[in-house]
């Protein structure tokens, strides 16, 4: 097991400024300049990782912030554009322009994709959630939409989030329209589809709130458990980290990361970012910093997790304010794709550990 690394820059950084002391603009010049040799991406590389950033298809078009993203990134989620609402927005009619527009952009930059997402109770086309389908019918539907976009993007995405947000968070089934009308066979016939699709891509669950030791992970290692005893193939498990300050940072998260690993899946930080409740001050931003640091670490402290991707880059492009009213400053870089604090954690923690490695 590796040792807790000191982030040191940044932690002094945080530490000065949690004290109230001044950070001149010329120690961030410096600690900036400092950082300049590597990207995120290729400290992660140097640990056999890859880190990346979700990307919706709008953003493309930002020509400065699709081209830092290729340069700092070695990975990208579509945010959106694989989501079944895109892919299939007519019964049996595909459409694959979002997704492949994401997936062109990533090979031309060099970077790998994570699919996102071919089950989830939001983003549905309509004709799906107002049907009435008997078990039978359902399944037959989901496992065209399977195998359909799975073979589309056969070789061009490395993992697929098959099921997303499928539990409560008491750690009970989700009722969403698969649970209500298959029952909770649907899980594991979605990874069988997926696997008999495309046999090489990773197939993992992921949800959010399962950063913690609780009942809803508790949940997801009693499933994983149970699917890998059934050779149902499942090879590993989504952490979003959607965090929130005022909330407090997830309760044993390494330990957690670490337990799934021990059944024999790989782990990925998949949505990573901490919000806070608006303004963000020196002191918050420090805050961030440092759980942006702690995060990074607990993924780097356990071999099976095989990567981070933050939930977008900068704060110029996120879901937050407009889901959660009156916060935000969630991304290492703010509106202006400048390094906030916590790009310096994230950079700190990969270079102590690709020092290691
Ligand atoms: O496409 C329409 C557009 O035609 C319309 O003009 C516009 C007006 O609001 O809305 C557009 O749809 C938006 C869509 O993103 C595409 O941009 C929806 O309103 C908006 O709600 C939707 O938000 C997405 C959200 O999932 C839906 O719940 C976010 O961009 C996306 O980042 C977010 O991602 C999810 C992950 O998939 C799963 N985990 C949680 C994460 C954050 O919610």
């Amino acid at each position: 097991m590796r040792p807790t690394r000191v982030r040191t820059a940044a932690l002094a950084a945080a530490t000065a400024l949690l004290a109230g002391l001044a950070v001149t603009p010329a120690a961030h010049a410096s600690t900036d300049q400092h950082r300049a040799g590597s990207t995120l991406a290729q400290l992660a590389e140097r640990t056999g990782r890859y880190f990346g950033s979700a990307v919706d298809n709008p953003e493309l078009s930002d020509t400065s912030y699709a081209d830092l993203l290729g340069k700092e990134f070695d990975a990208t989620t579509p945010g959106n554009g694989m989501k079944w609402y895109a892919t299939e927005p007519q019964r049996g009619v595909f459409d694959f322009t979002a997704g492949d527009e994401i997936v062109d952009y990533a090979k031309s930059k060099g970077l790998k994709v994570r699919g996102h997402t071919l089950l989830w109770h939001q983003q549905l086309p309509s004709w799906l959630t107002s049907g009435t389908w008997t078990a039978d019918e359902l399944r037959s539907i989901l496992k065209n939409h399977i195998t359909q976009v799975v073979r589309h993007y056969k070789g061009k995405v490395f993992a697929w989030d098959v099921a997303n947000e499928i539990m409560n968070e008491d750690g009970t089934y989700r009722e969403n329209i698969f649970y209500k009308t298959i029952g909770p066979s649907y899980i594991a016939d979605a990874l069988r589809w997926a696997h008999a699709a495309d046999p090489k891509v990773k197939l993992y669950l992921n949800d959010y709130n399962v950063e913690a030791i609780g009942p809803k992970s508790d949940a997801y290692y009693t499933l994983i458990k149970q699917l890998k005893a059934d050779h149902v193939p499942i090879n590993g498990f989504g952490m979003q980290a959607h965090l929130a300050l005022q909330y407090g940072f997830p309760d044993r998260l390494r330990q957690n990361i670490r337990r799934f690993a021990d059944l024999g899946v790989d782990v990925a930080i998949t949505e990573l970012d901490i919000r806070m409740v608006l303004p963000s001050d020196a002191t918050k931003l420090a805050q961030q910093a440092d759980w942006y640091g702690k995060v990074t670490d607990a993924c780097l402290n356990v071999k099976r997790c095989v990567g981070i991707t933050v939930w977008g880059y900068s704060d110029k492009h996120s879901w937050i304010p407009s889901v959660f009213p009156g916060e935000g400053a969630a991304l290492p870089w703010d509106e202006n794709l400048a390094h906030k604090p916590a790009y310096g954690a994230i950079h700190d923690a990969l270079a102590s550990a690709a020092k290691e490695d």
